[in-house]
């Protein structure tokens, strides 16, 4: 299967998620690059609130090319960052397969389950499998979360 994790990630959490991922699945990477670093968190939750599309940068990697592509985003205020909203939009009819998973603060996964069915409803894909991860855990508590979706994404049928 060939495979693509395209993620975004502002202070680095979603992208150790992503790049653990990518070497379990060995996988291309994409990383979604946006100006959101230049911009305070609340003017970035407004936007995620609203449901803005943030501008960003062209992408390397043709998500058509690939069975399926992962993709990975913040929660902010319950929602997708800004930028994963744009990438989604843009690329929805390109993929074949989805899955998604998302990294947030609260430890309870609260918000989480809604931002990631609503992944699904923008890229009008039905997601083959979908995880999140409580950023606060110990460091490294990911890698064992990343290794069992990633095992979990390999069984699947061809037809996924
Ligand atoms: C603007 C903003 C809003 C956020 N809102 C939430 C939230 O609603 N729920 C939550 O659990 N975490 C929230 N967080 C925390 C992030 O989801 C968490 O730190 C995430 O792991 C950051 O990922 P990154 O390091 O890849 O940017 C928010 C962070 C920011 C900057």
């Amino acid at each position: 299967m060939k495979t693509l994790v395209a993620y975004y990630s502002r202070t680095g959490n979603t992208k150790r998620v992503a790049e653990a991922l990518t070497e379990n699945l060995n996988a291309d990477i994409e990383a979604i690059m946006s100006d959101t670093k230049e911009k305070g968190t609340g003017r970035l939750a407004m936007q995620a609130f609203l449901r803005v599309r943030a501008k960003i940068t062209q992408t390397t990697n043709d998500a058509a090319s690939y069975d399926m592509v992962v993709i990975g985003s913040p929660v902010w205020v319950g929602k997708m960052s800004s930028p994963i909203r744009t990438y989604l939009a843009q690329n929805k009819d390109k993929f074949t397969s989805v899955a998604f998973f998302c990294t947030h603060g609260n430890p309870r996964s609260e918000g989480s389950v809604k931002m990631l069915e609503s992944m699904e409803t923008l890229s009008g894909k039905k997601a083959a499998a979908v995880f999140d991860v409580p950023a606060r855990r110990g460091s490294g508590a990911y890698v064992g979360r990343a290794k069992r979706f990633a095992a979990a994404l390999l069984e699947l049928p061809a037809s996924q």
